[in-house]
């Protein structure tokens, strides 16, 4: 068996690996031989070639004046729906948060200034807002990653799910890719470990199929997940008028948007790609379209999407048999070098390998752009100073009377 491993290792070009199994004594080669037999080393072959892009155009969206005119009626709809049971939220926290630095995961961020105010806090203020409106729980889904699933946990139950109750809680695990460097090789994290990644976010609800979450969502008739991530302290979760514009509209799912800066802001726009609801990058848009207008004098491309949809949920069934594709992200990764010493890098050193919930948008058959207020409903933590950072996120909460 050792042998079978060593050879295909061997074949991928991973020669280094075979030398470090050979270094373990025999106990933990049979360890590291069962947890090899358990990657999924066809990460090796992908992220090389560009993915095919179809014909893009534009998709516009309701925008906030459209909404501000049907508000009443939006609202009262998704309130319905949510008091039926018909809408579940599904957080996205299995990142590893790395521009941030924080060893922790990203939702454990103190935001406060002078009190404590954690991202989950703010997130889970958020939704009892819609909670104490509707009179009704919503079943909140947490997907955790290997590394920070305990830790993820321990903390909402040390601080009583902030209010929230506990049985409308459910964490689940999200799976992981091996990692390689620069050379295109397997790294290591420890002794006789291959250095592992969580999968990108797109692989939501195939982890909850696979974790008996689906189960849950079955047998509680929820119609539509909304899905969110864990760094926006402004989202708002399951947003009553958003579901309601959504199930009005009749179509299969909705994308929450913002208008775009300027025309040259670095945000994936949602458009149209061979007719279907897609996500184009901002370095995958020529100028032309970069900046096209139309004759109201509106960008052509102008609605970026900020990681909030809403699906129907026996659509996504239909996804699930589906392979996403996979992209490379470079990040900083701590791995045990070939001598056994322990390196936490400062500079990204390592592609992880990832699937993306935007895919997800391309295999629904159509969506709502819904347009929202940036300053009010779109505030990132990605980095800690800077654009997207801690401070920005700091003046947005303040802006919108959030005590911090
Ligand atoms: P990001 O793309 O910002 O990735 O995630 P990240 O890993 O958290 O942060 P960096 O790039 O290392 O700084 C966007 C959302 O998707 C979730 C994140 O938790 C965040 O809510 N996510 C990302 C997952 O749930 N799993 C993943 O594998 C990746």
């Amino acid at each position: 068996m050792k042998h079978k491993v060593s050879e295909m290792l061997n074949m991928l070009e991973q020669e280094h690996i075979v030398k470090h199994l050979k270094s373990l004594s025999e106990e933990e080669q049979l360890e590291m031989v069962s947890h090899i037999e358990s990657l999924d080393f066809s990460v090796l072959n992908a992220g090389d070639s560009e993915e095919k892009r179809g014909k893009f155009e534009p998709l516009f969206a309701t925008t906030l004046s459209d909404i501000a005119k049907n508000h009443e009626r939006y609202t009262e709809a998704g309130l319905k729906a949510i008091r039926e049971g018909k809408v579940g939220a599904v957080l996205l926290a299995g990142g590893q948060g790395s521009r941030l630095g924080f060893d922790h995961p990203k939702g454990m961020y103190n935001i406060g200034v002078n009190k404590e105010l954690y991202i989950f806090e703010c997130l889970i203020n958020n939704l009892l807002d819609v909670v104490k409106e509707a009179g009704a729980w919503v079943p909140l889904f947490i997907m955790t990653s290997a590394d920070n699933n305990k830790e993820t946990r321990e903390f909402f139950e040390e601080h009583n799910y902030f209010g929230y109750s506990s049985d409308n809680v459910w964490f689940f695990v999200q799976e992981q890719l091996p990692t390689v460097d620069t050379n295109g090789k397997l790294m290591l994290s420890g002794k006789g470990r291959i250095a592992m990644a969580p999968n990108g976010n797109g692989g939501w609800y195939a982890s909850m199929a696979k974790t008996g979450m689906l189960k849950i969502v079955q047998n509680a008739h929820i119609e539509w997940l909304n899905v969110f991530a864990v760094d926006n302290v402004l989202q708002r979760i399951a947003d009553p008028c958003f579901v309601g514009a959504v199930i009005e509209s009749g179509k299969v799912s909705g994308a929450k948007v913002v208008a775009k800066a300027d025309a040259e802001e670095k945000v994936g726009v949602l458009c149209l790609e061979d007719g279907r609801p897609s996500i184009v990058e901002y370095y995958e848009m020529t100028d032309e379209m970069l900046h096209s207008r139309e004759a109201d004098g509106t960008l052509s491309y102008n609605y970026g999407v900020i990681l909030n949809y809403l699906f129907r949920v026996d659509k996504l069934n239909n996804t699930l048999s589906v392979k996403l594709p996979l992209h490379r992200a470079f990040k900083k990764l701590k791995y045990m070098t070939n001598e056994g010493e322990i390196i936490t890098p400062t500079e990204p050193n390592a592609y992880k390998f990832e699937t993306l919930a935007l895919d997800m948008v391309k295999l629904q058959d159509d969506c709502l752009a819904y347009e929202v207020d940036r300053n009010k409903e779109f505030a990132p933590v990605k980095n800690k100073t800077g654009v997207d950072s801690v401070d920005t996120a700091r003046e947005l909460l303040k802006a919108n009377g959030v005590e911090l």
